[in-house]
C-alpha cells in the first residue's frame, strides 16, 4: 500500500530534474521522473536516489520512459518541451510546445484522473489553458508557473538593493509569465515595511524592470538554455502547498472567472493553494494603472491563445 504522495515530473531536463531533487530533499513524496529520451530520466533519478543516504531523505525516485509508471499520481509537473535561446520571447516557443503539451496531458490525465497539473513549459499561461482543454479536469486542479518565480526574482533584487535578508522580503508579481508581467511594488514589503519607505522611486523602477527581464537575464548568460534553480524552487513551493494543504497565498497562473474583470483565461493572480488545488482566487485592490497593466498582460496571453 502506498502511503506517500506520488509526484510525477514530465521532462528530465534541468528544470524537471531540479524539481525532482528539491521535492526529494523536502520529502514531499515519491517521485517519478519521465521523459521520451531513453536513459536520461533513469540516470538522473538513480543518481539522485544515491544522494539519499547522504542527504537523509526517504523519497523514492524512479526514472522511466513509460507513462504507465505515472499512474495514480497526486501531482504532475509538466516541464517537457523546448526552452528559450537568447533573443527569444516565451511566446516564440508556443508552436512547438503546444504539440508536446497536448500529447503529454492526454497521456498523464488518462492515468491519473485525480491529479493536480502544474504547467511549467512556456508560455506557461497558454499551456495551462491547453492542459485545461485537453485533460477535462476541473480548472481548480490546474495551475501554471509564473508569479512565484517572478516574485522570487523581484524579492531577490529588493534584498540585494537594501542589503537585507532575502527571507524578510515579500512581493507580488501578477499577470502572465511574459514580458508584460506586473510586478506590484505597492504590495512589496520588508518585514512589513513598504519598500517605498526604504528606497526611492528610481531604485524601485530599476528593480521592477530587472524582475520583468529576470528570465531573459539568465538565458543571456547560459546561452543554451534557461533558468532552473529558481524555477525548480518555485514549483516545489507550489506543490508543497497543495500536498501539505498549507493554503498559502501564492501568485500562480489560475483560471479566472470574472476576477479582476477577466474571464475564461489562465493568468497570474494570487490564489490560495491547498489540497483541492486553487481553493480560491484572491482579489486585491488595484490602482487604475495596475489594473490596466494586468489587462494588457491578459490580452497578450489571449492573443497567443487565439492563434492556436
Ligand atoms: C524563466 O526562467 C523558465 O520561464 C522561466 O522565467
Amino acid at each position: 500500500m502506498r502511503n506517500r504522495p506520488k509526484i510525477t515530473v514530465v521532462g528530465s531536463g534541468s528544470v524537471g530534474a531540479t524539481v525532482a531533487q528539491y521535492a526529494a530533499l523536502k520529502e514531499l513524496g515519491d517521485i517519478v521522473l519521465t521523459d521520451i529520451v531513453e536513459g536520461v530520466p533513469q540516470g538522473k533519478a538513480l543518481d539522485m536516489q544515491e544522494s539519499a543516504p547522504l542527504e537523509g531523505f526517504d523519497s523514492r525516485i524512479i526514472g522511466t520512459n513509460d507513462y504507465d509508471d505515472t499512474e495514480g499520481s497526486d501531482v504532475i509537473v509538466i516541464t517537457a518541451g523546448i526552452g528559450r535561446k537568447p533573443g527569444m520571447s516565451r511566446d516564440d516557443l508556443v508552436d512547438t510546445n503546444v504539440k508536446v503539451i497536448r500529447q503529454v496531458v492526454k497521456e498523464v490525465a488518462a492515468r491519473s484522473p485525480e491529479a493536480h497539473l502544474v504547467l511549467v513549459t512556456n508560455p506557461s499561461d497558454v499551456m495551462a489553458q491547453i492542459a485545461y482543454r485537453e485533460s477535462g479536469f476541473p480548472a481548480q486542479r490546474i495551475i501554471g508557473l509564473g508569479g512565484v518565480l517572478d516574485s522570487a526574482r523581484f524579492r531577490t533584487f529588493i534584498a540585494l538593493e537594501l542589503g537585507v535578508s532575502f527571507e524578510d522580503v515579500t512581493a507580488f508579481v501578477l499577470g502572465g509569465h511574459g514580458d508584460d508581467m506586473v510586478p506590484l511594488a505597492r504590495y512589496s514589503y520588508v518585514s512589513g515595511i513598504p519598500i517605498d519607505k526604504l528606497m526611492d522611486q528610481a531604485a524601485i523602477d530599476r528593480i521592477v524592470q530587472r524582475a520583468r527581464q529576470g528570465g531573459a537575464e539568465i538565458v543571456n548568460y547560459l546561452k543554451t538554455g534557461s533558468a532552473y534553480y529558481a524555477p525548480g524552487a518555485a514549483i516545489v513551493q507550489m506543490i508543497e502547498s497543495i500536498i501539505k494543504d498549507k493554503r498559502r497565498i501564492l501568485p500562480c497562473s489560475a483560471y479566472v472567472t470574472g476576477q479582476y474583470g477577466i474571464s475564461d483565461l489562465f493568468l497570474g493572480v494570487p490564489v490560495m493553494l491547498g489540497r483541492n488545488g486553487v481553493e480560491k482566487v484572491v482579489e486585491i485592490e488595484l490602482t487604475a494603472a495596475e489594473r490596466d497593466a494586468l489587462h494588457k498582460s491578459a490580452e497578450g496571453v489571449q492573443r497567443v491563445l487565439s492563434k492556436l
